[in-house]
């Protein structure tokens, strides 16, 4: 799936595609999270990041390009009984505030190698000083199996491919290898991702 109507209608049934809880990664954050800090969920689909994100206190805004999606984030925000901001908008479109965010979750979001590069570049601006970037997505050994991901090699991430796009921030945290993802009916089972935390200096 590569376009907004694609995404659209997968977010088109009832259920979460990828469950309501939080990505393990993201919330495993939590020790460095406090109420206040502003944070933006990039490719957010159907809220589950950025709406646990917003119950810890923080202000969220979540931005993907399916209406779909971001109707759902704001229901989901709603029925929690948090503040949400959604921005339904092509990532390599938006204009991202520049210093505006203590952290970016960047969750499953594959993107082709050029659209990759220009959001990666937007969100290291994105981010305030000592602001933090969280990156989790399939790797290249994640072929043949089931639980989820491009089919398109070239959209997948690398530990090295992180560091390269990240390069002018620090590398606080970076495991890659296999986890057991159990996210709605789309991620589930063992898979191959490459997990990584960055900082602003
Ligand atoms: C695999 S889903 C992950 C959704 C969410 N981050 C999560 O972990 O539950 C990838 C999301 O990226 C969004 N996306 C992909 N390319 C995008 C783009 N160019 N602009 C905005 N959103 C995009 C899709 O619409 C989809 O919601």
């Amino acid at each position: 799936m590569s376009d907004a109507a694609a995404w659209d209608a997968r977010y088109g049934d009832g259920g979460f595609a990828f469950g309501e809880a939080p990505n393990r990664g993201l919330e495993a954050l939590l020790p460095r999270l406090r109420p206040g800090m502003r944070a933006l969920a990039l490719g957010d689909g159907e809220g589950r990041n950025g709406v646990w994100l917003a119950e810890r206190g923080l202000a969220v805004t979540s931005v993907d390009w399916s209406a779909a999606g971001m109707a759902k984030a704001a229901a989901l925000a709603a029925r929690r009984g948090v503040a949400l901001r959604t921005v339904t908008a092509d990532l390599t479109q938006w204009d991202a505030p520049v210093g505006a965010f203590d952290l970016i979750a960047w969750v499953y979001v594959h993107l082709p190698p050029d659209d990759r590069a220009v959001v990666a570049a937007k969100a290291v601006r994105a981010l305030a000083r000592g602001g933090l970037l969280f990156l989790e997505g399939f790797t290249p050994a994640q072929e043949g199996r089931r639980s989820g991901g491009p089919r398109d090699p070239a959209l997948l991430w690398t530990g090295s491919l992180a560091r390269q796009h990240f390069a002018g921030l620090e590398l606080l945290e970076c495991l890659e290898g296999t986890v057991l993802l159990d996210e709605g009916p789309k991620h589930q089972g063992h898979a191959e991702v490459v997990r990584a935390l960055f900082r602003a200096p």
